[in-house]
């Protein structure tokens, strides 16, 4: 099949490369000239794994090609993917739907009348629904579905998603989708196919559900402090339990990045514009909690200087909100640097991939080619992002260039009795 994706940015790229490793001939379309040259030629402009090698492989065969033109994406296809990011409006909670509404209107002034336009970008509830009336007024048909890849696994969860959204109101558009996903429905995906607010609200909700059980492990996080116990047995005891499970309750810095925080947000604003806001008041907590965790850490490296950031060096390993990514959007690591800076201490930061989005964004923070040379003259060592290599540090290695043997695991990662026993002061969030 023929189809344009508007949007190239992780979502868009992603999904561009994946339609076409499904077989089908994709335009990508992005408003950004630079971008779309870059992409043209192969390349990726943020750091996934197996990305670019997906791009170029396409780019290659002809399948996969980009432009600056919404028209020629109308001219080449009948059924467009909008994948335009929607950040947290500036001074509010809410979402900005600039981007989709200009991609919305862009589209709708040339599309071909039976086209299908399918919209992937987090919303509030019941956009899907107003976009759809313009849609038909131009001749096409809306499908809404929502898409759930995690950075870092951006190929992968791509093309063998857990399951798949679609709410429609016209038959034959979802017909058309499911065309488009054959091979991904043949492999026994699980699909649900609902109204415009039901697929809307799983994305949000999705997003809710996993901020929430962040925050309550790192709730629990608070009470192990207190009582000398330790979160990431408690985690893993509890996790036993099957209506429970392990995964996302990994106690530590808390969620960041450019979707959790900001979607948890725009969900509480826009159910205070339905009047619903108590039904999730509870996020307001867990923004709270989550934000508590990034003090405690300042807290806790403060004390490992002594009580005074006043001409300490602290070391910050990690700089992307996660492993496996140069996202620094909302990032927990450099939320606590900027913080113990303006505490006073020289901060030194190194990260393996986010170091060049770190700089433009924190351009006052001192930035290190290595990790042994951030640790130079540390007075604390902060692992504050879970890269495989700082887990492979060794604490003699460390030792050698640090003033004091301070170290502090914000992701509860490193092994306690290995640095311990090298001589270091070891402290994490949560743990004795
Ligand atoms: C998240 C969701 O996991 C995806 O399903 C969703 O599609 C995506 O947002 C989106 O809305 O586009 P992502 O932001 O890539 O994906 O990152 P996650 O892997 O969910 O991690 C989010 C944050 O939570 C990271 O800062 C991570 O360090 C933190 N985290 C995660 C924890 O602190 N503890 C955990 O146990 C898990």
């Amino acid at each position: 099949m023929k189809m344009s994706v508007i949007g190239t940015g992780y979502l868009g790229a992603t999904h561009a490369g994946a339609m076409a490793e499904l077989g089908h001939e994709v335009l990508g379309v992005d408003v950004d000239e630079n971008k779309v040259a870059l992409l043209a030629s192969g390349q990726v402009p943020f750091f996934e794994p197996g990305l670019p090698e997906l791009l170029s492989k396409h780019v290659t065969s002809g399948a996969l090609r980009f432009t600056t033109s919404v028209q020629e994406a109308t001219a080449f296809a009948d059924l467009h993917f909008v994948c335009v990011g929607t950040p947290q409006r500036s001074g509010s909670n809410a979402a900005d739907l600039t981007y989709v509404n200009d991609a919305f209107r862009s589209l709708l002034q040339h599309v071909r009348p039976g086209a299908v336009v399918v919209g992937k970008s987090t919303v509030p509830v019941g956009t899907a629904g107003a976009l759809a009336v313009d849609v038909r007024a131009a001749g096409a048909q809306l499908v809404w579905n929502p898409e759930f890849l995690r950075e870092g696994f951006a190929v992968e969860d791509t093309l063998r998603p857990d399951r798949l959204v679609m709410g429609a109101e016209d038959d034959a558009a979802l017909t058309t989708l499911q065309q488009a996903y054959a091979p991904i429905l043949a492999a026994g995906t699980p699909l649900v196919i609902t109204d415009f607010a039901t697929a809307e609200l799983v994305k949000v909700a999705a997003n809710s559900f996993l901020a929430t059980k962040i925050s309550f492990i790192n709730a629990m996080a608070e009470i192990c402090e207190t009582t000398g116990a330790d979160v990431t047995q408690l985690a893993t005891a509890i996790g036993h339990d099957d209506r429970i499970g392990p995964k996302f309750l990994r106690a530590g810095l808390g969620f960041g990045g450019g979707c959790l925080p900001k979607d948890i947000r725009a969900f509480m604003a826009r159910a205070e514009e339905l009047g619903v806001d108590q039904a999730v008041s509870f996020l307001k907590n867990i923004d709270d909690i989550n934000l508590r965790r990034r003090a405690r850490t300042v807290d806790l490296a403060l004390e490992m200087c002594a009580g005074s950031f006043a001409g300490r060096r602290v070391a910050v390993l990690g700089a992307a909100f996660k492993p496996d990514s140069d996202d620094i959007r909302d990032s927990p690591a450099l939320d606590v640097a900027d913080a113990i800076q303006r505490g006073g201490a020289a901060v030194h930061v190194y990260d393996p991939q986010a170091m060049g989005n770190a700089k433009n964004v924190h351009p006052t923070l001192a930035y290190s080619s290595s990790a042994l040379e951030a640790c130079d003259g540390a007075d604390a060592v902060l692992h504050l992002t879970e890269w495989r290599e700082f887990r492979e540090l060794r604490p003699a290695d460390l030792a050698a260039v640090v003033r004091q043997r301070n170290i502090l695991d914000g992701r509860s990662i490193l092994d306690a009795a290995t640095w311990r026993d090298a001589g270091w002061q070891f402290r994490a969030l949560g743990r004795p």
